[in-house]
């Protein structure tokens, strides 16, 4: 290298080193990453997260009621409202102090204010509005279902628009995510959740008494106990087959079920509340009639989507969430089908399925990069314990009456 290049190249260097020096401040500015801390109280879990733009988790907390309600037999608002208050600061603190982030770096506080228990849902919002108050920070309202619906994009790379199903305790939801806040509502539950059935089929069974199940929610148990049932011992007739839309019903099942706990009960000389020798069998074909259910519907939503040209057959996806979710029978089963249709398949990891804060926090960093729904003023802010998930095309998918071919399930 000559002399006259090495010194073009030292100017050039020194060059740069000036530029960077006079410009650090400025684009350190502009790289810092934005904050969101998630708030999420609508059910029983007491949840709160940072998480960065970039999708990192900094920090994360979770307190879980479930031990508790285990014990009174269901949930009793009253008492996760309390316990929600009891636990929300510490929670709050905690996901803070791992991140490392004070509240004053945060670009926004975003908190779960529909739908949900309204005592639960009023808990999260009054002490975020406390926050967002204090610290003068914008508020962001989240749907929890929607938080749910696009966990997905956190952990993984995926473009809209997808499919996406949610099941869990409280919601049974088939939608189009087109966008952050835009969905299209195929279809959901016209009575209970599937998380619900499971819960209570699971009481009914005491499954709480089982030495393998202890502390297990209902519907873990009956996963638990499946895998080691012969699901052929007992029939249950899948729900709504001769209604071709893509609703779901699942307290039909239950009824079936607990006829047939009802007459087992009969037949060992058994009293409710005492453990059947059966429940593995029960439980495995209680878990496979869901399992059908939900794919038929599914695989029904597939089809509409592909005909009507509102997913690319090339690159469609089914993202699948929420707390039962977390159910590997299930997942198999939807995994045939998303492979059967040439659909991708994706579910957050379970710890993601069921409700957390991080959710909360990454929809809050969706709306943020999009410029949807941040508040600088929340006056007249309210929770809702009832609210729809996007535009309702239910019965655009009802007139078009499609028939879901048969599917061989070897799972
Ligand atoms: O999404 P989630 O945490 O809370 C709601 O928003 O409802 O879902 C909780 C539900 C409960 O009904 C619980 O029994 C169910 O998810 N669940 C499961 C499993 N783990 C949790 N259901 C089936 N299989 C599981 N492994
Ligand atoms: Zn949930």
């Amino acid at each position: 290298m000559n002399s006259i290049t090495k010194s073009l190249l030292k100017s050039i260097k020194h060059g740069q080193a000036a530029w960077l020096r006079s410009n650090s401040t400025h684009s350190r500015k502009q790289c810092l990453p934005k904050l969101v801390l998630g708030i999420e109280t609508s059910c029983d879990d007491t949840g709160a997260a940072v998480v960065d733009d970039a999708g990192n988790i900094l920090g994360e907390a979770l307190h879980c009621q479930k031990e508790v309600h285990l014990k009174t037999g269901g949930i009793i608002p009253l008492v996760a409202q309390q316990l929600h208050r009891e636990n929300i600061e510490q929670i709050v603190k905690e996901a803070l102090s791992i991140s490392g982030v004070s509240v004053n770096e945060l670009a926004a506080i975003a908190a779960t204010v529909k739908p949900g228990l309204a005592l639960s849902l009023g808990v999260g919002l009054e002490y975020s509005l406390k926050l967002v108050n204090k610290y003068k920070k914008p508020f962001i309202p989240i749907h929890h279902m929607e938080a749910h619906a696009l966990t997905i994009r956190l952990t993984n790379q995926v473009e809209f628009p997808f499919l996406v199903l949610l099941l869990s305790g409280g919601h049974c939801i088939l939608a189009v995510a087109q966008g952050v806040s835009d969905f299209l509502l195929l279809g959901q539950s016209i009575d209970i959740a599937p998380g619900d059935m499971l819960d209570k089929v699971a009481r009914r069974l005491s499954l709480s008494k089982h030495p393998e199940c202890h502390s297990m929610a209902g519907g873990k148990a009956i996963e638990h106990l499946a895998q080691t049932g012969n699901r052929q011992q007992y029939k249950f007739r899948v729900p709504m087959q001769h209604y071709r839309n893509c609703h779901f019903s699942f307290s039909g099942l239950q009824n079936l079920v607990n006829k047939v706990i009802i007459q087992k009960e009969k037949e060992e000389g058994l009293q409710k509340g005492e453990l059947l020798p059966c429940v593995k069998d029960i439980a495995a074909a209680a878990q496979h009639a869901v399992a059908v259910h939900i794919v038929k519907r599914t695989y029904r939503a597939m089809l509409f989507c592909i005909k009507h040209s509102i997913l690319s057959p090339k690159n469609a996806t089914l993202v699948v969430s929420g707390g039962v979710a977390s159910n590997q029978y299930i997942r198999k089963a939807l995994q045939i089908l998303a492979d059967v249709n040439g659909f991708a398949f994706l579910c957050p990891p379970p710890r993601l399925c069921t409700d957390n804060g991080v959710m909360i926090a990454w929809n809050g960093i969706e709306r943020l990069r999009a410029g949807l729904g941040v508040l600088h003023c929340t006056d007249g802010i309210r929770y809702e314990a009832n609210a729809p998930l996007g535009i309702d095309i239910s019965k655009r998918v009802e007139e078009d009456s499609i028939k879901v071919p048969r599917l061989k399930m070897k799972i």
